[in-house]
């Protein structure tokens, strides 16, 4: 994913430990926005209840092989 919440831009952190003290026992782990406490998961779909409309952007992107991703590139049809 692009690490940027879909409600005002700040980066999101990596938070995959689940049941952390700061975001609570039922946490199962994903990404945290700090700055108005979006919640998404480990997938990048946003929760519901939070600042954030969406989920992250995944960018387009390309397998190439079996164990070759491209980033940024569409499949060429
Ligand atoms: S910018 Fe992420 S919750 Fe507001």
């Amino acid at each position: 994913m692009i690490a940027i919440c879909t409600h005002l831009g700040c980066i999101p952190g990596f938070r995959p430990v689940p049941g952390t003290a700061d975001l609570g026992e039922d946490w199962p782990g994903g990404f945290f926005c700090p700055c108005h406490g979006s919640k998404f998961d480990l997938a990048g779909r946003v929760y519901k209840n939070v600042p954030a409309p969406s989920n992250l952007e995944v960018p387009s992107h390309h397998y190439a092989g079996a164990s070759r991703l491209l980033i940024g590139v569409d499949a060429q049809t």
